[in-house]
């Protein structure tokens, strides 16, 4: 017999199941036993009575948390009274004819019956895979999972077409440190792992694409915070012949509909989204993502907020240069155009921040496609003529073949999420998440490799302690 899952037998009233799953408690009443079986879609009592085969019955009394059984039944109306409107499954049980034990459990190293916020975050992440358990984690990747694809159905609707770019990359200038993977066929050279999809979108307007998303995998090698992670996940945009005006109706859209989706106790501060150029939020708030609720006390307050009109450039004090304040492939607006070189402090960008509740949840802009233009932003970055032909030629070489005005938006998911899920982190609502000095204490990673491999790769490593002493 096929195995059902839990929630599928509500409607198999009086008819033979199988289910499958973990016992999350079990209740002794004499001769009668009743378990809670738990599996993803959540609890079914099973009742180990009269109609269990004798075989069966001595599994039944040996059974203990965690364990994971099959159990064959008939499907039946609770007696009246002992429904339990809590659960789905609360109006019936099943009782049981066998029993089948398909592995047994140690007691876990910790509690999964509560929200867990009280259990240390080393060891639930550490024991992930017994963390995941949890209903409130289960709850949480659910909805992650449900609101990707609300907003590919979404997208997909309206013409944009879904493309993967790729993970083994090269280093962009693009503001964080890059992950670098060494190659093994051409000694001395690198990958770099994608800070963002950004070039490559960028390509595929070029190419024709015209309206392209993706649930697109980003890597920094940042400093950790709690709404940093070393991974995190964009929903990537770009179109072409798009303003940017409509690249922020298209994203007012989807996040009003994604609320009123899946959060309907949620109320949004102001529709459409409320907009306040970079230079008022910051002498208003001394923030470039103030939290804009009307009451910070209300739960279920969602103020999101586009800050428009940042500047393109910004000065780093330490190094004594500017820095792009975004990304360099940023257009800047045209009434500022002809004062780059002479003035870079006062030149503003089409470039804004999504903000939702005092976070950056999102960024995008219209992208620079004057190869003029976007040289003259690069000598303000204090790159050399000849070195941005050499190391942007790509970049050159693409836009001269036919390049369509384009700009693009990537809103951050994990911020999202534990925002409107209300988690005190981004970690919460992803399912395997790194700790804050960026460790997976499940897969005991970063770790070292063998010399063979490193052997291969052309790389020599110099112990920490060595490297002290050569200093
Ligand atoms: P940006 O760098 O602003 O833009 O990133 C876009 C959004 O991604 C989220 N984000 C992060 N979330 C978790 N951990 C991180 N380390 C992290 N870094 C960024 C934020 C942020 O607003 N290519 C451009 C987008 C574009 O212009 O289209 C980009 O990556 O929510």
């Amino acid at each position: 017999m096929k195995r059902k899952l839990n929630v599928e037998v509500i409607k198999d009233l009086n008819k033979d199941v199988k289910v499958c799953g973990w016992v999350n408690s079990r209740r002794d009443h004499g001769k009668i036993i009743f378990i809670d079986l738990r599996d993803r879609t959540g609890l079914v009592q099973v009742v180990f009575g009269p109609n269990l085969k004798p075989e069966s019955y001595k599994f039944s009394q040996k059974l203990r948390p965690e364990w994971v059984i099959e159990v064959l039944g008939k499907v039946q109306k609770r007696p009246k009274g002992m429904e339990n409107p809590k659960i789905i499954t609360g109006k019936i049980e099943i009782q049981a004819t066998e029993l089948k034990i398909l592995s047994e459990a140690k007691t876990l190293p910790i509690t999964i019956s509560t929200d867990g916020y009280e259990i240390n975050e080393e060891k639930r992440l550490k024991y992930r895979y017994l963390d995941l358990r949890r209903q409130r984690m289960k709850r949480n990747l659910e909805i992650r999972h449900k609101v990707i694809q609300f907003i590919r159905d979404f997208l997909i609707k309206q013409n944009f077409i879904e493309i993967e770019t790729p993970i083994l990359t090269k280093s962009t200038p693009e503001g964080s440190r890059d992950f670098i993977v060494p190659s093994r066929l051409y000694p001395e050279k690198f990958y770099a792992l994608p800070q963002s999809p950004q070039q490559y979108k960028q390509m595929l307007m070029v190419a024709g694409f015209e309206k392209y998303f993706q649930i697109a995998r980003c890597l920094r090698d940042e400093d950790l915070r709690g709404d940093r992670q070393a991974e995190h996940t964009q929903l990537d945009i770009e179109m072409a012949f798009v303003s940017q005006e409509e690249i922020i109706e298209l994203t007012e859209k989807l996040y009003t509909n994604l609320v009123r989706n899946f959060f309907p106790k949620k109320k949004i501060t102001k529709i459409p989204f409320i907009r306040m150029t970079h230079k008022r939020a910051m002498e208003k708030y001394k923030s470039d993502k103030p939290d804009l609720r009307k009451n910070k006390k209300d739960p279920n307050e969602l103020a999101f907020a586009f800050i428009t009109d940042f500047p393109m450039f910004k000065w780093h004090e330490k190094d004594k240069k500017w820095g792009a304040e975004h990304h360099p492939f940023v257009m800047p607006q045209t009434q500022d155009i002809k004062k780059i070189k002479k003035n870079p402090k006062n030149i503003l960008a089409f470039q804004d921040d999504f903000v939702l509740n005092g976070q950056e949840i999102g960024g995008g802009s219209i992208r620079n496609t004057n190869l003029d233009v976007l040289t003259a932003i690069f000598e303000v970055l204090g790159h050399k003529k000849a070195e941005i032909k050499k190391n942007f030629k790509n970049y050159f070489e693409a836009f001269s073949y036919g390049v369509p005005p384009h700009g693009g938006i990537a809103p951050g998911i994990d911020r999202f999420l534990s925002v409107v899920l209300q988690e005190p982190n981004i970690r919460e609502v992803i399912a395997f998440p790194k700790t804050s000095d960026n460790k997976d204490l499940m897969m005991d990673i970063p770790s070292e490799v063998t010399n063979e491999q490193l052997k291969e790769l052309h790389i020599k490593v110099v112990k920490k302690s060595k490297q002290k002493n050569n200093i």
